[in-house]
């Protein structure tokens, strides 16, 4: 048994659902459900009795004792967070409490349990904290990609709430022993990507005609990795990485945003053509840029290869596309994300039956 921390969001779901197909090992998911959290995303797995969702807040001590108390967990995956970067510039006390008191806590629940394990539990034992390249800072033109070795020089309030919880993690093993590891990713997209990151926003403003807003001078170069590859990182993090290591994740594919973009537009073209015959190209709109946008992240993920035998399944040709089918296949979930109808799937599922949620 594992627990999963934030599984009903884009990336913990689809470890979630990578996990039960291919585990056979019983996962309990514990998300908060904010806005960002999706049941709907988890139907598939409605009826297996090996996935037990609990709705709570990672920063509730007294649910986590419980919890740990109830399934004994062998390992936490911690994917718990707000993640979006303008959310944080707007409305960072959010992110100080999830990212960073909601880290602490967990922590604190996690030592206390583990502490109390007998000695073979205790040395198999494992807490892995998903984290971001966004803690590096910024790259310039010229720089390398970011090894495990750049110093943290996190740049926004979302950054910077995700390099505090990457200290706690530190400082907890190298103060208590507690067996952990860290993961630092780059960019991740694919299926059931909220709709406010840059891909998913743009493949669904496009599809609804309207505007592409591309920040500043669309030269900003991020570092794209498809879902599936972070998860399949991640599990083999799990089973083979050495304790109180970091470990950067990610597949070699800089990009500047307007290429993105670009990009997106010309599947659109190809696999959902505009009535009017022109490219989806026209509804792109340079707007205000971010407040102290991070101009390029890349990661060297080396270490992660040639420790562990990692290596990415997807280029960013196969995995982009993939993603452009999928949200035209699944425009039903992206419609109740849009109008809200995702939230009643909590109710449906869970505040209706209380039985099922009960931790
Ligand atoms: P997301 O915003 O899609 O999902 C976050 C999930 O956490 C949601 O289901 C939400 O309900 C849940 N949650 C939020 N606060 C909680 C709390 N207090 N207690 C319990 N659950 C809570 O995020 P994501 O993109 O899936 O990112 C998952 C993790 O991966 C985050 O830690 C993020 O920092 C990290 N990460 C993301 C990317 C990326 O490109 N998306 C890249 C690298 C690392
Ligand atoms: O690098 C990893 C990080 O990637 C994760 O830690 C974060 O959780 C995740 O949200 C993501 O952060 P970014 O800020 O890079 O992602 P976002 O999709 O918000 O933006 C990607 C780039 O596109 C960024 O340079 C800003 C730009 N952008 C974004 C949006 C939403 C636009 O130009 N227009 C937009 O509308």
């Amino acid at each position: 048994m594992i627990l999963v921390t934030g599984g009903a969001g884009f990336i913990g779901a689809n470890f979630v659902l990578d996990w039960a197909a291919q585990q056979g090992e019983a996962v309990v998911n514990l998300d908060k459900l904010t806005y960002a959290g999706n049941l709907e995303t988890l139907a598939s797995l409605d009826d297996n009795p090996k996935h037990v969702f609990v709705q709570g807040d990672i920063g509730d001590s007294a649910l986590l004792d419980r919890l740990l108390a109830e399934h004994k967990p062998r390992a936490i995956v911690n994917f718990a967070a707000e993640s979006h970067v303008d959310r944080s510039i707007h409305g960072p006390e959010d992110f100080v409490q999830t990212n960073v008191l909601g880290t602490f806590r967990l922590l604190e629940s996690v030592r206390g349990y583990w502490s109390a394990l007998p000695a073979d539990q205790k040395a198999a034992f494992r807490f892995l904290h998903v984290s971001t390249d966004e803690v590096y800072g910024s790259l310039s033109a010229t720089d390398p990609a970011f090894t495990e070795e750049n110093k943290y020089e996190p740049n926004s309030p979302y950054s910077a709430s995700k390099a505090a919880s990457d200290h706690l993690v530190r400082a907890w093993h190298h103060t208590y022993g507690l067996p952990v590891l860290t993961t630092n990713c780059s960019n991740n997209y694919g299926p059931f990507h909220f709709p406010e990151k840059l891909i998913p926003l743009m493949i669904v403003n496009a599809l609804a005609g309207k505007p592409l807003p591309v920040y500043g001078d669309g030269m900003q170069v991020r570092d794209w990795l498809y879902v599936k590859d972070h998860c399949s990182a991640i599990r083999r993090v799990l089973e083979a990485g050495r304790l109180g290591e970091t470990y950067n994740v990610g597949g070699w594919n800089e990009k500047p945003n307007i290429e993105i973009v670009n990009t997106v537009c010309a599947l659109l073209d190809e696999l959902r053509p505009r009535a009017d015959g022109k490219s989806y190209r026209e509804q792109i709109s340079y707007v205000t840029d971010r407040p102290g946008h991070d101009r390029r992240y890349a990661i060297d993920a080396r270490k992660l290869e040639r420790e562990l035998g990692w290596k990415p399944a997807e280029t960013f040709d196969t995995g982009i596309r993939k993603t452009v089918e999928w949200y035209l296949a699944n425009g039903e979930w992206v419609a109740n994300v849009q109008s809200g109808a995702y939230r009643e799937w909590v109710q449906k599922q869970y505040e209706a039956a209380p039985a099922k949620a009960a931790a």
